[in-house]
């Protein structure tokens, strides 16, 4: 049986896939009745070693709307890798049962190992500190809804950029466009890895390292918040003194501009304060209901299912 194809890392898309992509979840909202039953009889396996709750259920809720079936597990523990079971095992076993494969996995590189062991396409949903490409598709789609565009954009990342997997995503995607330029806000501690740094030189986009939102805000049309990524921190100590490096408030946004986009890929912690949520710059649930569209997108392009032609294209 011939591979189809998976999604790894966000560079695994062409800039033209991913505004396919995106022109099918607007359809998918134009025109759910088109979708409802496009993928009936195909299963999606969520195969989440580490905790989840947009992820997951976005992938779920995406399948069942598409008239799908889902099947899975939901932590480590309530599968055979608590037995011990390696994950080239399970995902050769499951790829026996489904139509496609999103998986979570706290060690880097693992969604690369599975899609070894099965013909069926393999979904990175995220893999430790490293990739979280269908978080970047969910940001892109956030992006482009509300500004339209991809190219002139200031972007300030803020918090964990060291461990926070959807911002390394995140870079990766935006430096293929036009006029993009990034603000790096973090502890010294965490900063983006050097490799982000080299790939955003050698794609001759504009970036600036600082400790300091507040003094970043103003120049910023798109704001990304993070949480600080505890699961990921050697010592305990180290997290309690860095965790609220950065908390966004109704005080600090009067600096910043009117059309400003906050987005966060969620779980937030402290990082932003409960009054900026009705604030209408606030966008990240928003997000979170993008992500569904978007991953419905992702499934139909990856199983191969044309959609009869989108209609606004
Ligand atoms: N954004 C994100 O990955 O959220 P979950 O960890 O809840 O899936």
């Amino acid at each position: 049986m011939e591979k189809l194809r998976n999604l790894i890392n966000i560079t695994d898309l062409s800039t033209q896939e991913i505004e396919e992509l995106i022109q099918v979840a607007d359809d998918i909202v134009a025109r759910p009745e088109h979708y409802q039953d496009i993928c009936q009889h195909k299963k999606l396996a969520t195969l989440f070693f580490e905790p989840s709750t947009r992820t997951r259920l976005s992938f779920e809720a995406a399948m069942l709307e598409l008239g799908g079936s889902v099947l899975g597990f939901s932590s480590a523990n309530s599968s055979s890798a608590a037995k011990g079971e390696s994950v080239s095992d399970t995902i050769q076993t499951v790829g026996n049962y489904v139509d496609i494969i999103a998986m979570r996995h706290p060690k880097e590189g693992a969604p690369v190992v599975g899609a070894s062991r099965t013909s069926v396409p393999i979904i990175n949903a995220g893999d430790g500190g490293h990739f979280h490409p269908t978080q970047t598709l969910t940001d892109l789609l956030t992006i482009h809804r509300k500004k339209g565009r991809f190219d002139h954009l200031t972007i300030g990342l803020c918090g964990d950029l060291k461990f926070g997997r959807t911002v390394h995503s995140l870079i990766e995607a935006m430096t293929r466009y036009d006029s993009v330029e990034f603000v790096l806000i973090s502890p010294n501690e965490l900063q983006i890895p050097n490799y982000l740094k080299h790939l955003m030189d050698e794609a001759q986009v504009k970036w600036s390292e600082t400790t300091d939102l507040e003094t970043a805000l103003p120049a910023l049309d798109i704001l990304y918040m993070t949480r600080v990524q505890k699961e990921r921190f050697f010592n305990e100590a180290d997290y309690i003194r860095l965790k609220d490096s950065y908390i966004l408030d109704l005080d600090k946004l009067r600096h910043a501009q009117e059309e400003l986009v906050i987005m966060h890929p969620l779980p937030r912690v402290n990082e932003i304060a409960t009054e900026v949520d009705d604030d209408p710059r606030a966008c990240y649930f928003f997000q979170a209901l993008c992500g569904k569209h978007i991953r419905m997108a992702l499934i139909l392009f990856l199983l191969g299912i044309t959609t009869g032609g989108t209609q606004n294209v």
